[in-house]
């Protein structure tokens, strides 16, 4: 579907023109490796503010290529990235720390530091604010980060584990700690690739719930990769689906194409 068709009934922008409440804006977005050729080409796409999007696609479709062109880390071969308003291609290095400073990220593996407590766990999440020790070790960071970094592991239910080393966790609690990590900056958007991937069922959907309930609580944007349909479709209200290089479906849940997603695996 079009981002016409998908937003019809709102005014119609200038052509290329985000409209004023787009987290980020992609334009013709075109991604190559070396030696492989383009990943995707010519993308466009949208997501607004407090959205919940959910990025499929088989193996190799592009979707962590994708997620990391959106974060600046890769430069796209060419096109356009506008993240909170701004230019993310053209802006210095330094600039672009700091728009990924209102961004958080969670992988598929939570990457914890294993001795460390739970807390400096998290308290590391605001690493990229500040360095130096009282910037990772919870018995010497501030008064106020210790705080921010309590309240993110209240709101993902482990305030209790907080003074537990991080490698006595289960695997659910562990990727619960890194929500917490990527929620301690209160972001404004927040990436998860493949973040339950490596969960049995029932983690896995408790992990989701969290993340449903912590983005929808800050009013904050989720863009998830999922290889699970079912996640896609019920914690996401639009998914983006890649096939072949392109944007092949860009649909809100109620307005999927028959068959659903099942297509984009063929
Ligand atoms: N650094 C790289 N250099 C060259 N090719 C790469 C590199 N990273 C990824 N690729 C290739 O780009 C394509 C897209 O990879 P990507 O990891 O983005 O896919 P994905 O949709 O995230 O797959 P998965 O579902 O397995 O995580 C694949 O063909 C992959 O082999
Ligand atoms: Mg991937």
């Amino acid at each position: 579907m079009s981002l016409a068709l998908a937003y019809s009934d709102s005014p119609a922008p200038a052509p290329y023109a985000p409209a004023r409440d787009v987290e980020i804006a992609a334009r013709g977005l075109t991604v190559s490796y070396r030696h492989r050729g383009a990943v995707f080409s010519g993308i466009d796409f949208d997501i607004r503010r407090g959205e919940r999007v959910a990025l499929v696609g088989s193996n190799g479709a592009g979707k962590s290529t994708l997620m990391k062109t959106l974060l600046g880390f890769i430069v796209p071969t060419s096109g356009s990235i506008e993240m909170f308003g701004q230019d993310m291609c053209a802006m210095p290095q330094k600039k672009q720390r700091d728009v990924r400073a209102s961004i958080g990220f969670v992988a598929q593996k939570h990457n914890l530091v294993p001795r460390l407590s739970v807390l400096s766990n998290v308290i590391h999440g605001t690493l990229g604010a500040r360095s130096g020790p009282r910037g990772w070790l919870h018995s010497v960071a501030s008064r106020e980060i210790r705080a921010r970094a309590l309240h993110a592991l209240d709101q993902v239910g482990l305030a209790d584990l907080a003074l537990r080393r991080a490698d006595s966790l289960s695997g659910g609690q562990s990727q619960r700690v890194a929500i917490a990590r990527a929620l301690v900056c209160e972001p404004r958007l927040i990436f998860a690739d493949e973040p339950v991937a490596s969960l049995d069922p029932a983690a896995g959907e408790d992990v989701m719930q969290v993340f449903e309930e912590v983005t929808r609580g800050a009013g904050a944007t989720l863009v998830f990769t999922t290889h699970n349909l079912d996640h896609a479709t019920r914690y996401a209200g639009r998914v983006l689906g890649l096939q072949g290089g392109t944007l092949a479906i860009d649909a809100a849940v109620d307005a999927l194409p028959q068959g659903g997603l099942i297509g984009l695996y063929s």
